[in-house]
């Protein structure tokens, strides 16, 4: 197979950041993708629906001139121990808030202003599952005491598992699944619970973060795991099963954060989006596959309509650059000067 044409995909979980950074990475978002679910995890984060209008505002006015009409950006309201259930019924009403993010407090870059305890948003909780408002979740503890590489499963048993069940009718899309634990509990989880998947966690497993020495562009969170997961996930991505779809979460720092006594958490992966799940996917013999994950299962899910306009990928390979700009510094993508053999035409 030489071109793979599919329906234009959507990202369902997308970190633009804001100014030069955002006019910086939005274009390589825009250029692949119809429509992004956007992170509300700025500094200060997107609490309010004014916050979440105005800063879609800025995204629109930051397009490149050939994609002013071709790309939407799907905003989030950032949840917070104090959000009032009045904003849900505003953000309902907006048409243009397609979720709330859930990030427990200090789990990840900007959830500072996160929920401490579930608890205390049991109310606003309650209306988005009447108004039928998505709830997104971080799904990792925060406790010290629990490892690193078991967050995400303690997080299952101790939060979301709960959370299910006090609340059947949420639907909610447990972002960037990461382990087998994850895939096992969104598969007999009822049909409201969803999940998306990255391409780095279809690609790499937890070697690359050491790979002769300390790689800190491999560092993200929730961190790489274990080869038995990275085949979970590729499973999962590859079989065909409605509640898994693509979900980026290319989440770009300077090189100077990232190469740091104390780097910041992500992994920038806009540049070559599609083109990574391509290579995974064809990595499981797969590329059949890719289509329903990447354009169709997420739009389902969202109950938005499915795009009409295709890209085409070329077998093709391509050098990624060294780096891109990032404002007045620079950018180091995934697979910085590796070659890819799919490209996007
Ligand atoms: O690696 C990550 N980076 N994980 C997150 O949850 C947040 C993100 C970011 O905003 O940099
Ligand atoms: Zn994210």
């Amino acid at each position: 197979m030489n071109t793979l044409t599919i329906t234009r995909p959507d990202d369902w979980h997308l970190h633009l950041r804001d100014g030069e950074q955002l006019r910086a990475v939005l274009p390589y978002t825009a250029k692949q993708f119809a429509r992004a679910i956007v992170m509300p995890n700025l500094r200060p984060p997107v609490v309010t629906v004014d916050m979440a209008l105005a800063y879609r505002d800025r995204i629109l006015a930051a397009l490149p001139e050939d994609r002013k009409s071709g790309f939407e950006p799907l905003m989030t309201l950032y949840l917070t121990d104090n959000t009032p259930p009045s904003e849900i019924v505003r953000a309902k009403e907006s048409g243009a808030i397609h979720g709330v993010k859930l990030y427990p407090a200090g789990a990840t870059t900007n959830s500072d202003a996160g929920v401490t305890d579930l608890a205390k948003c049991y109310a606003t909780l309650e209306i988005m599952e009447k108004m039928d408002m998505p709830l997104l979740v971080h799904g990792e503890v925060t406790d010290p005491g629990i490892d690193v590489f078991d967050r995400e499963k303690v997080f299952i048993d101790r939060i979301l598992a709960p959370l299910v069940q006090r609340f059947p009718g949420l639907r909610i899309v447990f972002e960037h699944v990461t382990t087998r634990d994850a895939v096992q509990f969104v598969r007999q989880a009822p049909h409201q619970i969803a999940a998306t998947i990255t391409a780095h966690h279809l690609l790499l497993n937890r070697n690359a973060i050491f790979q002769g020495g300390i790689r800190p562009h491999h560092y993200c969170l929730p961190v790489l795991k274990r080869e038995v997961h990275r085949q979970a996930l590729l499973e999962a991505a590859t079989g065909g099963e409605s509640k898994f779809f693509l979900g980026t979460d290319s989440a770009p720092h300077s090189q100077a954060a990232k190469e740091s006594s104390c780097g910041c958490a992500g992994m920038f992966t806009a540049h070559a989006a599609i083109e990574l799940y391509a290579t995974a996917f064809e990595q499981a013999d797969a590329l059949d596959k890719l289509e329903a994950f990447a354009s169709f299962h997420g739009a389902d899910f969202y109950r938005l309509p499915r795009n009409r306009d295709t890209i085409a990928l070329n077998k093709e390979n391509w050098i990624v650059p060294q780096q891109y700009e990032f404002a007045a510094e620079n950018l180091i993508p995934l697979y910085a000067n590796t070659v890819l053999s799919w490209r996007m035409a």
